[in-house]
């Protein structure tokens, strides 16, 4: 219906079918478009929600206008249960580790815990757990992690195309990680890889199902994280590229012959740097893992293996480092890829 004054949320500009994406485009650029009403085709004509008129363009007043579906937020759904000044502590993101809930619980709002987490499990239906989380510990790095809605179990994540089944109470999947795992899933095409701290496949699982090495040796000393290794090897099909290694990469890493080394620990990583030189053939390649002080990267990342391998008569370049995320204030984990003569 054309119009003489209507009202705001009703209103959409009318274009012929072949000039809609044009006109999209510009409203869309000049802020004119009303994103929460849909764009609607009425026999021929295409009927586009603005926010104002628009001079010179045929304006209509909707009768019916189609809104999309206001995705609820944490907040709308605590309304009423968290007083008003706690509202803006509430967290903003959360990570979905297969049907797991893991968020991080500012210290003020730990008497809402369990209110945050049930209405968390309302927002994602197909989630049946909340972990709180309060980071990892130890050599294992085994997460620190409190039920506060549901009841935990194992889960599969799936990322990638690689799925891996863990137990989210007891084994750490680190959100922040997923570029470098990335990147893992393109490279060691037909090599002699060895994983030195393999965790449940983090590294080892994105290579060997898209690159396909020769072999991978994948050295675990968690029996927890080594037994979800073995199962996800199984899962994902490439019994015949990784080998699952119980124990400590510090006895058990194959001296000699591999094309590439990943060393995926942070803190301790500088400790077994001899073993992951001594593993590669002249040539080959190591990506050594550590936090350093953002201030001091890359250098701080570098200088330990060109240092160790120096100490074992061998020459290192390095070819490039990545950060991976931030691990701490100030801190950064970042990886080095450095070739080894
Ligand atoms: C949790 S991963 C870190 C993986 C990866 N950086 C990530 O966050 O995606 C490190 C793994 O190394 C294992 N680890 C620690 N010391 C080890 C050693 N000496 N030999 C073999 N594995 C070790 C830990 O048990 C742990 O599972």
């Amino acid at each position: 219906m054309t119009r003489a004054t209507c009202e705001p949320d009703r209103l959409a500009v009318v274009v012929g079918s072949s000039e809609a994406s044009s006109a999209i485009g510009m409203l869309r650029e000049r802020g004119l478009l009303d994103k929460r009403r849909k764009i609607v085709r009425r026999g021929g004509m295409v009927e586009i929600p603005v926010l104002k008129e628009i001079e010179g363009m045929q304006i209509v007043e909707q009768q019916s206008p189609e809104h999309y579906i206001k995705m609820q937020e944490l907040s709308d759904l605590l309304d009423g249960s968290i007083p008003e000044p706690l509202k803006k502590l509430l967290p903003r993101g959360w990570f979905i580790l297969g049907d797991t809930i893991i968020v991080r619980i500012h210290p003020d709002l730990s008497e809402h815990k369990r209110m945050i987490g049930t209405a968390l499990l309302r927002l994602y239906p197909r989630c049946r757990c909340v972990l709180a989380d309060k980071g990892v510990r130890g050599q294992f790095r085994e997460p620190c992690r409190e039920v506060i809605a549901g009841r935990p179990a194992e889960t599969i994540h799936r990322e990638n195309g690689v799925l891996f089944k863990l137990d989210p109470m007891r084994i750490m999947f680190s959100q922040g990680n997923v570029k470098e795992r990335m990147r893992m899933a393109s490279l060691g095409k037909d090599e002699i890889v060895v994983d030195m701290f393999a965790g449940i496949g983090y590294f080892s699982l994105p290579m060997a199902v898209h690159s396909r090495p020769y072999r991978i040796t994948a050295i675990e000393i968690n029996p927890v994280a080594h037994r979800y290794l073995v199962e996800n090897i199984r899962l994902n099909h490439v019994e015949d590229i990784v080998e699952p290694v119980l124990g400590d990469c510090a006895v058990l890493t194959p001296e000699g012959d591999a094309d590439r080394v990943i060393m995926g620990m942070v803190g301790i990583t500088d400790r077994y740097l001899r073993k992951g030189i001594e593993a590669l053939r002249p040539g080959g390649i190591l990506h050594y893992h550590q936090n350093v002080p953002a201030w001091q990267y890359p250098d701080a990342l570098i200088r330990p293996p060109v240092h160790a391998a120096a100490l074992l008569g061998r020459s290192a370049e390095p070819l490039g480092c990545h950060k991976i995320k931030k691990y701490a204030p100030g801190i950064i984990h970042g990886v080095a890829d450095i070739r080894i003569c």
